[in-house]
């Protein structure tokens, strides 16, 4: 239940949060941008420098290997938060944006071509459309786009007539970073297979709300990144299935990667190597540990439970303030809530709350077509995590009401 959820508690975790901004209580509600780091994440980076930085992998001393083993049991965490049958299948990246890349220059230049078709959605972010369109243009392939209905849902009945076996690959979000909607991946992953389509789930706004298993939804490729899943920025993840994995090329050519080099002749290493090439981000990676553990503290189901409410609540609130408009009303959505306000742009509405000390973003949030779909150039996104409270809520409301008398 959400009040086993102890706020108080968990609000003193994360130490940021205990900060005024313009002389107003910090209410941070951009949280879809990034998330805000336990203070076991910012030890972790921390003592990782103080007591244990080395290269890792190829050290035999102490702290090399104090380090590989570190680095070793975060891939172990991924796994095992994503139901990933092994951990030769996580490959470790700088973010969702690198594991797109990675996907479409390696999986895209190898098994689409001529003709083919990518399927992706009208909701997506620009990390999982440009990638698509460089390799549709490179190899002569068509990208087709699935459509949202008004409400922000995707339009399944036309992406069922979207399907067919030229479609190499659906790239999709599982949760849209702009308006909040949660597909049905799981029916979409089982259509896409039928037609014998591969699919990557781009999981950036999904894993930190609700868990994700790559087995039971038979994901074929899953991409996110640890700064929104309460972990350093700089740090990705791209699951895929083995058998995927292993047909692929490297991506970037570098140490680590080979398992031989002469001029005559390079042998590749094994999974997950093959996809790392060079020194990591070895101090983030380790600190994207101690976010797993820290999740593994909190009681099962409580950080939705939360999020729902203070959705349901944000929702009603701010139904009261005239000219209001959610943008994207999906039935199954997360704690987003986009929106404008009649003859106010949203711009100022943004730097107006920031005097106030709070923190929402403002713009296109990297999906233009989405504001393209909805005739807008942008909204206002109050994005919410299970640290934020209702009370914070409040203050937003009235906030917000207070700049819309300034600016109307
Ligand atoms: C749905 C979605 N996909 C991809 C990305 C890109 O993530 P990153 O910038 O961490 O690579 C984001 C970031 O906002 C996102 O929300």
């Amino acid at each position: 239940m959400a009040d086993t959820l102890n706020l108080a508690k968990i609000r003193s975790d994360f130490p940021i949060l205990d900060q005024q901004v313009n002389g107003k209580p910090l209410i941070y509600f951009d949280n879809a941008a990034t998330t805000q780091k336990p203070k076991v994440v910012i030890d972790a980076l921390n003592l990782y420098y103080q007591k244990d930085n080395a290269n890792i992998h190829r050290g035999i001393h102490a702290l090399a290997e104090r380090a590989t083993a570190a680095y070793e049991l975060t891939r172990k965490k991924i796994a095992n938060y994503i139901n990933s049958p092994s951990i030769e299948q996580v490959i470790i990246t700088s973010g969702t944006t690198g594991s797109i890349n990675l996907v479409a220059q390696t999986f895209g230049r190898t098994f689409i071509g001529k003709g083919d078709q990518i399927l992706i959605s009208n909701l997506e972010h620009h990390s999982n459309i440009v990638p698509w369109q460089m390799i549709a243009d490179e190899k002569g392939a068509e990208i087709k786009v699935i459509p949202v209905a008004d409400n922000g849902e995707l339009d399944i009945q036309t992406y069922k007539t979207l399907l067919n076996e030229r479609v190499k690959l659906v790239a999709v979000n599982q949760v849209s970073n702009a308006i909040g909607t949660i597909n049905p991946i799981e029916e979409m992953i089982q259509l896409a297979h039928e037609v014998g389509a591969k699919v990557l789930i781009d999981g950036a706004q999904s894993v930190a709300h609700f868990e994700i298993d790559v087995q039971a939804l038979d994901i074929d490729f899953l991409a996110f990144s640890a700064h929104k899943l309460f972990g350093p920025t700089g740090v990705g993840v791209l699951y895929g299935k083995r058998e995927l994995l292993e047909a692929m090329p490297p991506y970037q050519g570098g140490g680590e990667m080979i398992k031989e080099v002469s001029f005559e002749r390079t042998t590749y290493n094994e999974l997950p190597y093959k996809f790392e090439a060079g020194t990591p981000n070895i101090a983030d990676v380790i600190a994207f540990g101690a976010s797993f553990d820290y999740l593994a503290s909190l009681p099962k189901n409580a950080i939705w439970e939360q999020e729902m409410e203070l959705l349901n609540y944000a929702t009603n609130k701010l139904q009261a303030i005239d000219g209001l408009k959610i943008i994207g009303q999906a039935k199954n959505k997360i704690a987003v809530i986009s929106f404008l306000i009649d003859g106010i742009h949203p711009q100022d509405i943004g730097v107006l709350l920031d005097k106030y000390g709070i923190a929402i973003r403002t713009g296109h949030h990297c999906a233009q077509p989405l504001m393209q779909r909805f005739d807008i150039v942008g909204t206002c996104r109050a994005s919410f995590a299970f640290y934020n409270t209702k009370e914070e809520i409040d203050a937003f409301v009235v906030a917000l009401q207070k700049v819309v008398n300034m600016l109307a």
